[in-house]
C-alpha cells in the first residue's frame, strides 16, 4: 500500500486514492457525509469487527447499567447498537460528521447526540466530569484521532475513575504507519504523566478487518 493514504477510508471509497495523512478533520468529515449512506454496507463487506471487540472490552467493566457512556466518533451508530443489546441505556453520541450521526438517530440508541470535531484543538460541547466511560470504535487512525491531540478532551469529559475504551488496529502499531511515529509512544505520554493506566494488557483480536488484527485498551482516567 502506497505511503502516506488514508488507509481507513479507502476501504470504503476506492476514490480515496489522493487523501493523504495531511488532510484536515474536515476533510474526512465531509468523505463521510458522502458515503453516509453506504457507509454500513460497505465497512461491514470489509468483515469490520471493531464495534463487536469494543462491546466486549465495555462488557468485561461489569458496569452498571445506569452509567453514563459517550461513544465518540460514533458514525451511523454501529456500536450503540450492540451495548444497547446488554441493557445500557445512558449512552450518548458524538461525530464531527452529521449525515452519520442521523442514520444513528433513525435507530433511536442514543440519547443525545453531539455534532463535534475532536482533535486539532477542537473543545467539545460536555462539560468536565460528564462520563463513566468514554467508548470508541473504528475512531484512531489515519485522517481519524490520535491520543496526543483528542485525549486530553476526552479525560476532561471523563469522570476521575472513569474509564476510556478502544481497539487499535496493529498495523498503526508499527513505525512509520502512525503519524508521530508510534501508537504507543503516542498514548505512553498519558501513562508517563500518571493520567490513564491499563486496567489490563491489551487483549488481542484477529480479524478487525479481513486480514488486520488489534488489541482492545481498557484505560482508568486518574485525575
Ligand atoms: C470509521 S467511522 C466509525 C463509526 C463507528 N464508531 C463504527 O465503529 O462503525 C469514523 C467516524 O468518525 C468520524 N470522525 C472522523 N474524524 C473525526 C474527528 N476528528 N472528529 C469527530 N468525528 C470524526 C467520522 O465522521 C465517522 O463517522
Amino acid at each position: 500500500m502506497e505511503e502516506n493514504l488514508c488507509y481507513n477510508l479507502e476501504f470504503l471509497d476506492p476514490n480515496l486514492s489522493k487523501f493523504t495523512v495531511e488532510s484536515p478533520s474536515e476533510t474526512t468529515i465531509s468523505k463521510y457525509a458522502n458515503m453516509a449512506d453506504l457507509y454500513e454496507n460497505n465497512i461491514l463487506s470489509w468483515g469490520y469487527m471493531g464495534h463487536y471487540f469494543t462491546r466486549d472490552a465495555l462488557l468485561e467493566l461489569q458496569l452498571d447499567k445506569h452509567s453514563r457512556i459517550l461513544d465518540v466518533l460514533a458514525g451511523t451508530g454501529l456500536l450503540g447498537m450492540e451495548i444497547k443489546e446488554f441493557g445500557y441505556e445512558n449512552v450518548d453520541s458524538l461525530d464531527g460528521c452529521a449525515e452519520m450521526l442521523e442514520k444513528a438517530k433513525e435507530k433511536g440508541i442514543y440519547k443525545r447526540y453531539f455534532i463535534s470535531l475532536l482533535g486539532e484543538g477542537h473543545t467539545l460541547p460536555i462539560q468536565d466530569d460528564t462520563y463513566d466511560v468514554v467508548i470508541m470504535s473504528g475512531a484512531i487512525g489515519k485522517c481519524h484521532i490520535y491520543p496526543s491531540s483528542s485525549f486530553p478532551e476526552l479525560i476532561r469529559v471523563s469522570k476521575p475513575g472513569g474509564f476510556i475504551v478502544f481497539p487499535v488496529r496493529t498495523d498503526l502499531m508499527d513505525d512509520g504507519k502512525y503519524v508521530g511515529g508510534n501508537f504507543t509512544t503516542d498514548l505512553g505520554i498519558f501513562e508517563k504523566a500518571g493520567i490513564l493506566r491499563n486496567v489490563r494488557e491489551p487483549k488481542f483480536y484477529e480479524g478487525y478487518f479481513k486480514g488486520i488484527d488489534c488489541f482492545t485498551y481498557i484505560m482508568k482516567v486518574l485525575k
